[in-house]
């Protein structure tokens, strides 16, 4: 155990562990549900604001103190998702503010690309270390039809950005869904035969309105992993890093897959990740939870110690796993608000 001061008291960090000994040490902060692209399986409607109860999205001060209870809790890594989180303008001093966190080395944000060619520089510079980019199909066409958005080419530009900014690896989300990607799996090889790309084929889940493009177009990354097999690929050992994904390389590619199944028995197994919401709730699962509400313990730094406890005692109730299995897809309407 290290001593870690904040603000003149000196607090532990411990390591976030729950019943079941997994340990916590990653936070995806979601800082706002609003989103430019409509993906058929996210957002097919576009976004629309959930009405007049719907509080503000989390201040930058407010990021900073949350960020900053979590670093003294063991926290090294932080994802910011959205919604799109670039929509917000005051998206690199958020970075920054994160960055202020020396036990915070790793932090990432899940973009839909369309900013990235114009701001990943100035986002590394604040202190960005990863991107995860959305890219459902290759082809500019299906892209627009899946996304709502003819913007193909400026996110294939944004991934050029990454790699000339500096990144060294650059992570693709790619939902998969029968009929629509999953057939053109070797566009995908090619595509990342050359290039440092994790491309990482994430299961359809099931969400409140998801229901019938659930039925009709999940399919399971079993079928990816065994046409890798019979291709060469190679299964990865687990890294601690991987969290859920499974990840395949080949010696003849610079590229890697990844596979997330969330349905698979052993899923939730490996879980590292605690959420927090645009509007300050902790969620302890991606399914199936309400949230604990850490705002009012966010509006000045004199709380830090009642945040901080706060965030110990809601783990003490993570479950073992989600009930996807069972259809249950909890309050997740869609994924939009919680950032995948
Ligand atoms: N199923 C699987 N992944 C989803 N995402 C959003 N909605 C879903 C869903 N229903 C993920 C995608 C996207 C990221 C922002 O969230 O991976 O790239
Ligand atoms: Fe927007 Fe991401 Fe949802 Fe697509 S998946 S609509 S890019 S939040």
């Amino acid at each position: 155990m290290t001593a870690s001061p904040v603000f003149g008291k000196v607090y532990m960090v411990s390591q976030l562990t729950d019943a079941f000994a997994r340990k916590f040490y990653y936070l995806r902060l979601s800082i706002t549900d609003v989103c430019n692209f409509r993906c058929t399986y996210c957002l097919p409607d576009g976004y629309k604001p959930a009405g007049a109860t719907n509080k503000s999205f989390l201040s930058l001060d407010e990021i900073r103190r949350v960020t900053r209870a979590f670093a003294a809790l063991g926290t090294e890594k932080v994802r910011l998702t959205g919604g799109e989180p670039s929509l917000r303008r005051d998206f690199t001093d958020i970075i920054a503010a994160v960055r202020e966190n020396a036990a915070i080395r790793q932090i990432a944000v899940t973009t839909n690309g369309y900013r990235l060619a114009r701001d990943v520089k100035a986002w590394r510079d604040a202190g960005l270390t990863a991107v995860n980019v959305s890219v459902d199909s290759l082809d500019a066409r299906q892209f627009h039809a899946i996304t709502g958005q003819d913007k193909f080419r400026q996110v294939m530009a944004g991934i050029d950005a990454a790699f000339a900014a500096g990144f060294e690896r650059v992570k693709v989300n790619t939902v998969l869904m029968r009929d629509v990607n999953h057939h053109q799996l070797d566009t995908f090889l090619a595509w990342i035969k050359p290039r440092r790309i994790q491309l990482r084929f994430i299961e359809l889940m099931e969400t409140g309105e998801g229901g019938s493009l659930f039925r009709e177009h999940h399919i399971s990354g079993a079928t990816i992993r065994d046409e890798l097999l019979k291709r060469g690929w190679i299964h990865q050992l687990r890294n601690r890093a991987d969290g859920p994904a499974q990840v395949f390389c080949h010696p003849d590619y610079e590229g890697e897959i990844g596979l997330i199944m969330p349905y698979d028995k052993d899923f939730c197994a490996s879980c590292n990740r605690l959420r927090v919401s645009s509007s300050g709730k902790l969620h302890l699962c991606l399914f199936g939870d309400g949230g604990v509400s850490l705002r009012e313990l966010l509006a000045d730094d004199s709380q830090q110690g009642a945040l901080i406890a706060r965030i110990e005692e809601a783990l003490t109730y993570k479950k073992q796993t989600h009930f996807l299995h069972d259809g249950n897809t909890g309050i997740t309407q869609n994924l939009s608000y919680i950032g995948g």
